[in-house]
């Protein structure tokens, strides 16, 4: 997913300043200014989210791959993991059939999430490894969408719509910038 829309102007002003940390991979450069993030984020379909997430996170907010990459990934992994703890805490207190299945079954969504994201961290530290960060990003918004699909089903209410929405648009934006690092 590399920029698409015509050049402009901030595009080329990312791409030198990508270009410039690549070449000395262990430096790290101030962090963007607000219409860098906002360029960095307009390949995302959830701009807001992506800023948002940017800005939250300091190390996110730096431009240089061994922290950008990372921080990215590891925003998708905390929110996975907190909600494979939430799906856990329903799992345990369900009681109709129905619902239990499904809860049963996002548990094991999640845990495949939760373990692609963390090697998936580890992974996004190194250049050479980003096709494989894309692939876990792809299998966990998988597992994820699965989870969800899983209630529809069953003709059980999801509990969980609007957690699993979160974890699928962070990994759609994780997705889009670690795409962007590898221009
Ligand atoms: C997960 O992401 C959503 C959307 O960005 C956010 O509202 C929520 O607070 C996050 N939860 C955690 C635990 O990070
Ligand atoms: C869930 O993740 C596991 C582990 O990465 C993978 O093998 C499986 O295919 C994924 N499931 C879906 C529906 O993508």
């Amino acid at each position: 997913m590399a920029f698409h829309r015509p050049h402009s102007l901030l595009f080329l002003q990312l791409l030198l300043v990508l270009l410039i940390y690549k070449s000395e991979a262990s430096e790290c450069h101030p962090p963007p200014g607000e219409h860098l993030i906002r360029e960095i984020c307009d390949d995302s379909q959830h701009v807001d989210l992506c800023v948002s997430s940017l800005k939250a996170d300091p190390r996110a907010s730096q431009v240089c791959i061994n922290k950008m990459g990372p921080a990215v990934v590891s925003i998708v992994r905390n929110n996975a993991t907190d909600t494979r703890s939430y799906v856990y805490l329903l799992l345990n207190q369900a009681t109709n059939p129905a619902a239990k299945a499904c809860l049963a079954a996002c548990y094991k969504n999640y845990k495949f999430a939760v373990r692609d994201l963390r090697a998936a961290v580890k992974e996004s530290k190194d250049y050479d490894r980003f096709g494989s960060v894309l692939s876990r990003l792809t299998l966990v918004r998988s597992n994820v969408t699965e989870c969800e699909a899983g209630f529809r089903k069953g003709n059980a209410a999801s509990p969980l719509t609007r957690r699993n929405r979160n974890v699928v648009q962070l990994a759609e934006v994780a997705d889009v910038i670690i795409s962007d690092l590898m221009v």
